[in-house]
């Protein structure tokens, strides 16, 4: 292989301070202004999404832009129905604050995008996936952040819906009973940005310290 002829970037320590400001910035969104997104940008940022890495390169996944207020209508009521279900099963000690978190942006959000892995794609011929199938998950979860970026610097806020069952998913959006929903994303611009999770602004939860998580052997 020969070295390619474009020159590689450099990242300096400007790009690094603002990228790390993206990265702090990037909140799940829950509370859209009603705004459109102006036309063409939501296929650029999923054109920079499938920049994203993808077991044996099999690029997984599959968006379906939900534009049909009847779908829309009908994906809003599976979720309020999970998220009633959600609320029963909280401990008591837990379900007042539950009853109380605003977990869609689903009424207010002027684009909604669900994500979809397809189980058995051709492309890739199966390199990397046989011992590990779930690859072709976490390659859509790679796109879905790398558009969740994407979207930030752009000024446009995404939340994740998951709320829902995929089962039922398939038949309200038409699409092929072996695709698997990966994740049903709200997308608009945020009626208020922020650099804190909303979860722990609501006592929900806090963020834990790298040293939890980091173990050596
Ligand atoms: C796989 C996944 C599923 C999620 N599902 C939901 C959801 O159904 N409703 C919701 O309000 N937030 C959902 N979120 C957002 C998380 O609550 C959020 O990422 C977390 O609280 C940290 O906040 P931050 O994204 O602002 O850093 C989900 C996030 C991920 C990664």
């Amino acid at each position: 292989m020969t070295a390619p002829d474009r020159p590689c970037p450099d990242f300096d320590a400007d790009f690094r301070a603002h990228f790390r400001d993206l990265l702090v910035w990037r909140r799940d969104v829950r509370r859209f202004r009603t705004d459109p997104l102006p036309d063409g940008l939501l296929e650029r940022l999923l054109d920079l999404a499938c920049l994203a890495p993808s077991v044996g390169l099999s690029q997984p996944w599959r968006f379906v832009r939900v534009d049909d207020p009847a779908r829309r209508d009908a994906v809003r009521m599976e979720f309020e129905r999970c998220n009633a279900e959600a609320l029963a099963a909280q401990a008591q000690d837990r379900a007042r604050l539950y009853a109380r978190l605003k977990l869609a942006g689903l009424r207010e959000a002027p684009c909604h995008l669900a994500v979809f892995v397809d189980p058995d794609p051709t492309q890739g011929a199966g390199l990397g996936r046989r011992t590990m199938p779930e690859t072709l998950a976490y390659s859509a979860v790679a796109a879905i952040q790398t558009l969740w970026l994407a979207a930030r610097a752009e000024g446009i806020g995404l939340g994740w819906v998951s709320i829902l069952r995929p089962e039922v998913m398939n038949g309200l959006l038409a699409v092929p009973a072996e695709w698997r929903l990966v994740g049903y994303l709200c997308i608009g611009y945020p009626a208020e940005p922020d650099d804190v999770p909303e979860l722990e602004r609501a006592h929900w939860e806090q963020r834990h310290p790298l040293s939890d998580v980091l173990f050596q052997r």
